[in-house]
């Protein structure tokens, strides 16, 4: 049977975050390790009201096969959003998509063969690293540093490697919550318009900014890029809606492997959620999720300081859900995650954001998903098992 599966899939890391989940779906664990969104924010009286009134007005339109682009509507709104906040985006330039996770196989699908080389943030998301990974490209990880990727590294091996692809979250990203400063984006976008490199723009937590002001997406600087957008932390997962925003060519092979994939999106959601986002107060829903990660993010930085050793270092995100621990140099993640779930608490061990050579004393902490109480007893037990693993 082994024999039986294509080669491609010897080569792929099973998630190791599915593993942990599977460990964390024991009540009695405090698991900072998924990257849930708090399901107190899911808008769910106002969804059914608009799935109701979809179906209710709308149900040929609704249940009938649709466009493999999307919703028309739901690509105006998305588009007129970007053009408020700056940025021109036509609805033509945007693919609705089964969340931004289906955008990155199309990207690879249409961009990648055997071997080609593509760049990537050290560390980055590990499902990004697990899908680009289906079409065998081979990975360069340019170091982030506390305001984005390492400018020198970057340039040098634009030049040197001439990649297809860069693939960043300039903003909270997952797993480090660092977010690129005004400047590096600026300077990115002088790189990158002298190189051949097509900037992929992952943003799936933009909105989610709970300190300072929101900075320019790195595409309003840039000629050649592809931009990912997602529901999923903004109004629910679940509903797996997300888009990609790109030129006209690269539009049009996207179009082609979307169709080869799966037709199209979910034209039932699309609807709904169109409907949900004209027809209630977005902003105020926006402003209490911000409120709500700042609280949990406030109270997991306070509880670090107090419970941690000194020597462990930590980011301090001004949005998103995760923040990055770094134990001190020669202790392993991994051995505190044996440690911690002794403890009956979770995270996940830095190791599965490194497409090679891992940090092994990294790890992230999500802190959407608990709330200030389990928080506090959460961030206490790790702080106990970090101090007994330096002991020994
Ligand atoms: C950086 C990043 N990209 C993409 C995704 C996938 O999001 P979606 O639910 O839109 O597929 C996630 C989910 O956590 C993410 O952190």
């Amino acid at each position: 049977m082994k024999d039986l599966f294509a080669d491609r899939m010897s080569k792929i890391p099973r998630s190791f975050v599915r593993e942990i989940l599977k460990v964390t779906e024991n009540p009695d664990i405090i698991s900072f390790a998924g990257g849930l969104p708090n399901p107190i924010s899911f808008p769910h009286k106002d969804i059914a009201e608009a799935a109701a009134v979809v179906l209710n007005d709308s149900s040929n339109e609704a249940l009938q096969y649709s466009s493999t682009e999307g919703y028309k509507p739901l690509r105006n709104y998305i588009a007129d959003r970007y053009c408020g906040a700056g940025l021109d985006v036509e609805p033509d330039q945007i693919l609705m998509i089964n969340g931004s996770q289906q955008g990155l196989d199309l990207i690879g699908k249409i961009f990648l063969n055997r071997g080609d080389v593509m760049l990537i943030e050290r560390p980055t998301y590990l499902a990004a690293i697990q899908s680009f990974g289906f079409y065998e490209p081979n990975f360069v990880s340019i170091p982030l540093l506390n305001d984005g990727v390492d400018l020198q590294t970057l340039k040098n091996k634009l030049k040197t490697l001439n990649p297809k692809l860069f693939y960043s979250i300039p903003n909270f990203q997952n797993p480090t919550g660092i977010t690129y400063s005004r400047k590096k984006r600026e300077k990115i976008g002088e790189i990158f318009n002298q190189s051949g490199t097509i900037f992929v723009e992952d943003n799936p937590y933009g909105e989610i900014r709970f300190i300072g002001n929101d900075l320019p997406c790195v595409k309003t600087y840039l000629n050649n890029s592809i931009l990912l957008g997602s529901f999923s932390k903004i109004v629910s997962p679940g509903i797996r809606l997300g888009w990609i925003v790109a030129d006209d060519e690269i539009m049009k092979h996207l179009i082609t492997a979307k169709q080869a994939s799966d037709l199209h999106s979910n034209i039932l959601t699309q609807m709904i959620v169109h409907r949900y986002l004209k027809g209630y107060d977005v902003e105020t829903h926006l402003k209490l999720i911000r409120k709500m990660y700042r609280t949990q993010r406030d109270c997991m930085v306070a509880m670090i300081k107090k419970y941690f050793p000194q020597d462990v270092k930590y980011t301090k995100p001004e949005g998103g859900m995760f923040l990055w621990v770094t134990l001190p140099v020669g202790m392993s993640s991994m051995e505190l995650f044996e440690a911690a779930i002794d403890e009956n608490v979770a995270f996940v061990p830095g190791e599965a954001f490194y497409s090679e050579n891992p940090e092994k004393n990294t790890l992230r902490l999500n802190f959407s998903n608990s709330d200030e109480k389990r928080i506090q007893e959460g961030i206490k037990r790790l702080g106990h098992a970090i101090k007994n693993l330096k002991k020994k």
